[in-house]
C-alpha cells in the first residue's frame, strides 16, 4: 500500500519530463505537445463541506412499477423432489418440418454503394432513405410473433434468475468469505446494484411480453464458495448474453429488440465484471458471439428447480449435456495440471473446484502473470486452453428430465456424432471428434482466427458435438441445431 509520503514523491517525480520512449512498438510520431504539469502537494485528508453550488429542490414524477421488488421472489434453494404436471417443450398447433431448408439470398438484398454518395431521395434533410421504423409508424414495444414471444419469455427466464442468483451469493457467503476472494464491500454492493438491475430488466420484458409473462422461478445452486459463485456468474451471464445477441436481429419487432439491447448492454458489462472479479482477463476477444435459443435453455434450465404452478412454458430444446473432461480450472496457476472432472458437478456450467491445494491455487497471489485474484486485467503466462489441447469430452444421452419441476426433457435430433462445433466470436470452427467409447471422444482445440491476429477461441466460449460440418455464419447459425448431439461450455480463457 502507498503511504503518502510514497505518494508525495511519485507527484513529484511526475514532473520530470517523461523520456520519450517507444511504448508501442511500430508506432511512431505519436508525440504532440502536451503542456500541462501534474499538480503537487499532499492528497487531501478531509473532505466537505463543498461550495454550495446553484440548485432547486427537485423530485422525480411517479415512476413505473418494478414487478419485482429488490429482493422477491423465491423462498427455497436446492433440487426439486415431486412430479411433473406436465412434460415436455411447449408445442405449436401443429410443426411443419423437421428442419429449415436453406433459401438463396434475398432478391431485394443488393444495395450496394461504391461512390458514397446518396443513392435515393431523401425523406426530410439530413435523413438518408432506408431504415426500419424511420417512417413515422408509432413505435409499439410488445412482442409481435410466436418467435419473440418465446425469444423474450426465455430472456425473463434468465432475468429472474440473474435477480435470485447475484442476491443469493451475498446472502449465504459472509464477509470474511468474500474478503478471501479478494473481494471487498464496495465490491458486494456492486453486485447488490447488478442484483437490482435485473429487477428492471425482468419488468421491462415483462412489460414487452404481456399478462402470460413467466413469474420468478426457484432454483438449485451449483457452488460452495465465492470464487465458484463469481465463476458460475460469469458462465451464466456469458450465455444470458450471447442467448440475446443470437436471437436479437431476428425479432420481428425491432422496438423491442430496440429496448432489449439497451438491457443487454447492461448485462454485457455485468459479465465483464464477474470476469474481472474472478481474475481473467476482461474480454479476451474482439466480437461476444451469438448463439441460438435453444442452446441458451439448454445451459439455464439445470438450474431452474420449480416454477409456480400455471407458468408459461418455452419452446426451446433442451440438448444433452456435453461435459469437458479436462476443462481448465480458473483457479490454477498452472492450468495444464487440472485434474479431469475438476468441477463441482454434473451440469454444463457448473464452476471450477475453488477447494484445490493452497499452493497449486492462484487466487492469492501476487506474481504477475500468475495471480488470478480479483483485478481490472491479469496476464495469465500460463493460458488456461490453447490451440492444439487435446479436449476430452463426455456426453449425455437424451432423454433426461431436466428444468423447472423436471417437466422438460432432454432431445437430439442429430444422428451419429462426427464432428466438435466451436462457437466463438463471429466463428463457427469444427473439428473432427475421435469416438473412444459410448458418449465420450476427444478433439483438439482449433487454431482459427476471427481476421489476422484476433484467435478465435478465447474467453467462455461454446461448443457443441454434431453429426455435420453444415456451413454456418453468425445469422444463420440456428440452423445447426436438428445437428446438435449435445452442448456444452469451454473455458478458454
Ligand atoms: C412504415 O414502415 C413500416 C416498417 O418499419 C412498414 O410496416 C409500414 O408499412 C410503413 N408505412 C408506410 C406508410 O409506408
Ligand atoms: C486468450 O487471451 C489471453 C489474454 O489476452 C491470452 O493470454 C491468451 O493467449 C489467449 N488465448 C489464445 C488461444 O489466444
Ligand atoms: C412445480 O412444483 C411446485 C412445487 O411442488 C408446485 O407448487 C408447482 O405448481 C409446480 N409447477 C408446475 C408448473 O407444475
Ligand atoms: C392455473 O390455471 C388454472 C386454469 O386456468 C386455474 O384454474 C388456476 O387457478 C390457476 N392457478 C394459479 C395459481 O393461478
Ligand atoms: C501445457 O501443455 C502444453 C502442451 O503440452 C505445453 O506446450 C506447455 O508448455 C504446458 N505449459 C506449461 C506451463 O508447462
Ligand atoms: C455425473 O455423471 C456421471 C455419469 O453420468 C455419474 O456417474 C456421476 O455420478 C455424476 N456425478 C455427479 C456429481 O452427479
Ligand atoms: C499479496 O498481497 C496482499 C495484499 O498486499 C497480501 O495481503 C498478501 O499476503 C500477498 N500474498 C502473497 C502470497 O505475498
Ligand atoms: C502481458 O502480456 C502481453 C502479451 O499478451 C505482453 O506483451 C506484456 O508484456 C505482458 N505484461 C506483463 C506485465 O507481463
Ligand atoms: C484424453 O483421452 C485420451 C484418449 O482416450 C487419453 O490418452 C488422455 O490421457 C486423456 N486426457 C485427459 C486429460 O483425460
Ligand atoms: C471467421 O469469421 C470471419 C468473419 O465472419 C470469416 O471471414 C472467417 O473466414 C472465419 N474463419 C473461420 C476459420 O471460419
Ligand atoms: C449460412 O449463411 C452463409 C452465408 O453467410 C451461407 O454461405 C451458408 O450456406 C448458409 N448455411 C445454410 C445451411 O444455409
Amino acid at each position: 500500500m502507498l503511504t503518502k509520503a510514497v505518494y508525495a514523491s511519485t507527484l513529484l517525480s511526475a514532473l520530470a519530463v517523461a523520456a520519450p520512449a517507444p511504448q508501442v512498438p511500430g508506432y511512431s510520431d505519436a508525440d504532440f505537445p502536451v503542456t500541462v504539469s501534474a499538480p503537487t502537494g499532499a492528497p487531501a485528508s478531509s473532505f466537505g463541506p463543498d461550495s454550495q453550488i446553484n440548485a432547486v429542490v427537485t423530485t422525480p414524477a411517479s415512476a413505473p412499477p418494478r414487478r419485482s421488488s429488490d429482493v422477491t421472489g423465491a423462498t427455497s434453494h436446492g433440487p426439486f423432489s415431486g412430479t411433473p404436471t406436465t412434460t415436455g417443450a411447449e408445442k405449436a398447433p401443429t410443426t411443419i418440418g423437421t428442419a429449415i431448408a436453406p433459401l438463396p439470398p434475398n432478391p431485394t438484398a443488393t444495395y450496394y454503394n461504391a461512390d458514397g454518395k446518396l443513392q435515393n431521395p431523401a425523406p426530410i434533410p439530413y435523413t438518408p432513405n432506408g431504415g426500419l421504423g424511420t417512417n413515422g409508424t408509432e413505435p409499439r414495444y410488445m412482442v409481435n410473433s410466436d418467435f419473440d414471444f418465446e425469444s423474450i419469455a426465455l430472456g425473463l427466464y434468465q432475468e429472474w434468475i440473474e435477480l435470485d442468483l447475484f442476491n443469493n451469493g451475498l446472502a449465504v457467503f459472509s464477509e470474511e468469505d468474500f474478503l478471501e476472494a479478494g473481494l471487498t464491500a464496495e465490491d458486494r454492493s456492486y453486485i447488490a446494484f447488478m442484483a437490482i438491475q435485473e429487477t428492471g430488466h425482468a419488468t421491462l420484458l415483462s412489460n414487452m411480453l404481456g399478462e402470460a409473462a413467466p413469474p420468478q422461478c426457484t432454483y438449485n445452486y451449483p457452488y460452495r464458495t465465492v470464487r465458484e459463485f463469481i465463476d458460475f456468474n460469469q458462465k451464466l451471464t456469458r450465455w444470458g448474453e450471447s442467448g440475446v445477441w443470437g436471437f436479437i436481429n431476428h425479432l420481428d419487432s425491432r422496438e423491442v429488440g430496440q429496448l432489449l439491447s439497451q438491457s443487454i448492454a447492461t448485462e454485457a458489462r455485468q459479465q465483464m465484471s464477474f470476469r474481472q472479479m474472478l481474475g481473467l482477463h476482461p474480454m479476451p476477444v474482439w466480437f461476444e458471439t451469438g448463439i441460438p435459443q435453444s442452446w441458451a435453455w439448454s445451459y439455464l434450465a439445470p438450474y431452474i428447480s420449480s416454477c409456480p404452478e400455471n407458468t408459461t412454458r418455452l419452446a426451446w430444446q433442451n440438448f444433452p449435456a456435453l461435459h469437458v473432461v479436462n476443462q481448465a480450472n480458473p483457479n490454477r496457476f498452472s492450468p495444464n495440471d487440472t485434474a479431469d472432472y475438476e468441477v463441482v458437478g454434473n451440469r454444463t456450467a457448473d464452476p471450477a473446484r475453488s477447494d484445490i491445494p493452497a499452493d497449486e491455487s492462484c487466487v492469492n497471489l501476487n506474481t504477475t502473470g500468475y495471480a488470478c485474484g480479483p483485478a481490472i486485467a491479469h496476464n495469465r503466462s500460463e493460458p488456461l486452453s490453447f490451440p492444439g489441447k487435446q479436449v476430452n469430452l463426455t456426453w449425455d444421452a437424451p432423454g433426461q428430465a431436466v428444468g423447472p419441476n423436471n417437466s422438460y426433457v432432454t432431445a437430439t435430433s442429430a444422428g451419429q456424432p462426427q464432428f466438435v462445433a466451436w462457437v466463438a466470436q463471429l466463428n463457427l470452427t469444427y473439428t473432427p471428434l475421435t469416438i473412444t467409447g459410448e458418449n465420450s471422444g476427444y478433439t483438439y482445440q482449433p487454431a482459427s482466427e476471427v481476421y489476422e491476429g484476433d484467435p478465435a477461441m478465447n474467453g467462455t466460449a461454446f461448443i457443441a458435438i454434431t453429426d455435420s460440418d453444415l456451413f454456418l455464419t453468425p445469422f444463420n447459425l440456428s440452423m445447426i441445431n436438428p445437428h446438435v448431439v449435445a452442448l456444452g461450455l469451454y473455458q478458454a480463457g
